[in-house]
């Protein structure tokens, strides 16, 4: 789909969209369009009495008989006191599908704001051709036979607005964003056979090309580092680990002459998790080919801070591994000793993305000594029972760095509720064996215990650990979200980066 701006022109072919303010108010290009058209909007609106122009109303209109447009499509707006940039961001989204599904190949969204609206012109535009790319993305690669009918149709956007030049330039920083989250979501979607450590660890290195720093550890180096908790997970699959390490150099680039300790960036990639010898149930297993959500995450960011060039240094570190049952497999109940020297007892062999971060945390702070570190992962069902699919859990040890996760994940629509760390659930994972065991007693608590277990490996830094597992796959559309892998995450640390790391 290509998407242009320019300034309004309300007799072009194909759809033509215009905004209609919440109580049926027409925004001045629907009133001019209404004139166009022998007052037809008006028409229209009379004869659909529901529609009465709140959010996520769209009201399609054939296309009238003077004009060249095939449909004219109604856009409720809301409230136009609250009219924000997510709105428009949603809008452009929804129009693309409703779009789509009607089979139209060309639109025009013509959405003008009336004088003293909250959100400029030009950043209305911009937003609703960012929504509108972002809900465009499939991922259809394996699909051989799909009809013409189950393609997208749309393949023309022109985004209508009073300054284009000015629009394009507010889109382009958009734009970089939604080639980030394509990356992730290319990454999310691919299968185990074709993703497992050395392909991602490849994809990975890709990054180069912007820019950015790349480090691959083989097995060997990681074994001469002490990595023995994620080598334990790596030990059952006849794939070998790897972890990649990715700089990102910004800083001083942004005039900062004493650029500080990097911030850091961890994620869990287990290109598929079978549970190991603590075998998962055959339903639903497939789902786990994105149990590396959290590295693609982190890949997705190193790229999206390197292409716009982020006034910051970065890092991320992320451990890949397949978690498989064989003769070689780790046994529940082995004792492994992880790289901070702490042993583990391996109670079930299905916890095992805490083990990988583990180490992929402690070889992070130790070699980088960060001035944050924040980690990402599908660490737990339990989340999902707790958050559903609307929320990530955030646990921290540092409150300034929790509410700064919880403002950009709401600026930009995804959000994260904090979840509790308290010393009495740390010793639900002391073990009788070695000095900490991956599994509590019982299933009480158990993305807290995930946390838990993870903060054992973290010492004076401010860390914060996302458990993505209920976010990082989506069962059902939504406005800027098609279903499959999200990329949740990217553009939360993106603006948590814009917002208070980097040199303005
Ligand atoms: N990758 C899973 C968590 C998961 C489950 C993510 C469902 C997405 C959807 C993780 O490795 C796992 O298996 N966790 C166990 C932990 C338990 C054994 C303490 C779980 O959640 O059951
Ligand atoms: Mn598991
Ligand atoms: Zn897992």
């Amino acid at each position: 789909m290509k998407i242009s701006f320019a300034e309004p022109n309300l007799f072009r072919s194909g759809a033509v969209v215009v905004g209609v303010w919440e109580e049926a108010v027409l925004t001045p290009a629907a009133r001019r369009l209404d004139e166009a058209t022998g007052g037809a909007i008006m028409r229209a609106l009379s004869a659909a009495p529901r529609f009465r122009g709140k959010k996520d109303e769209l009201l399609p209109i054939v296309g009238p008989a003077n004009l060249s447009v095939s449909r004219i499509v109604l856009a409720g707006l809301g409230k136009s006191d609250q009219a924000e940039a997510r709105l428009f961001q949603q809008l452009g989204g929804n129009l693309v599908a409703h779009l789509n599904g009607a089979g139209e190949t060309e639109a025009t969204f013509a959405i003008d704001l009336d004088e003293g609206a909250p959100i400029d012109q030009t950043e209305a535009a911009a937003q609703l051709a960012f929504g509108a790319r972002l809900r465009a993305y499939r991922f259809d690669k394996y699909k051989t036979k799909q009809k013409p009918e189950q393609k997208a149709s749309l393949d023309r956007l022109t985004v209508a607005t009073a300054a284009p030049g000015a629009a394009e330039r507010a889109y382009e920083p958009l734009d970089k964003t939604a080639g980030a989250v394509f990356f992730t979501r290319d990454l999310v979607s691919e299968p185990a056979n074709v993703i497992y450590p050395e392909t991602l660890a490849a994809r990975a290195e890709m990054l180069t090309e912007f820019g950015v720093t790349v480090e691959i550890l083989d097995e060997n180096k990681m074994r001469k580092l002490g990595m023995n908790a994620l080598l334990g997970v790596a030990q059952g699959s006849a794939r070998p680990p790897r972890a990649v390490v990715m700089e990102w150099h910004g800083a001083a680039a942004g005039g900062d002459d004493n650029p500080r300790s990097p911030l850091a960036f961890i994620g869990k990639g287990v290109t598929f998790d079978t549970g190991g010898i603590s075998i998962k149930p055959a339903a639903g297993m497939g789902d786990m080919k994105w149990d590396m959500a959290g590295s693609a995450v982190v890949i997705g960011l190193m790229q999206l801070l390197a292409v716009r060039k982020a006034k910051v240094d970065a890092v991320g570190v992320v451990g890949l591994v397949e978690n498989m049952p064989s003769g070689t497999a780790q046994r529940p109940g082995d004792i492994v000793t992880s790289m901070s020297g702490q042993t583990i007892e391996v109670l079930n062999t299905d916890a095992e993305g805490r083990l990988v971060l583990a180490d992929a945390l402690w070889y992070c702070q130790n070699r980088y000594k960060p001035r944050l570190m924040i980690d990402l992962a599908t660490l737990t069902g339990a989340v999902v029972v707790a958050l559903g699919h609307h929320c990530a859990g955030l646990f921290s040890n540092n409150d300034e760095l929790a509410n700064q996760l919880i403002a950009a994940g709401k600026a930009v629509g995804e959000e994260v509720w904090r979840l509790p760390l308290d010393e009495s659930y740390d010793r639900e994972i002391d073990s009788d064996a070695a000095d900490v065991k991956n599994i509590g007693s019982g299933r009480a608590a158990g993305s807290i215990l995930g946390a838990q277990f993870l903060q054992r490996f973290v010492n004076n830094v401010p860390w914060a650990h996302l458990d993505i597992a209920g976010m990082a796959w989506s069962s059902k559309d939504t406005a800027t979200v098609p279903k499959g892998a999200t990329a949740f995450g990217v553009r939360l640390l993106d603006q948590f980066v814009a917002q208070h790391y980097e040199k303005k």
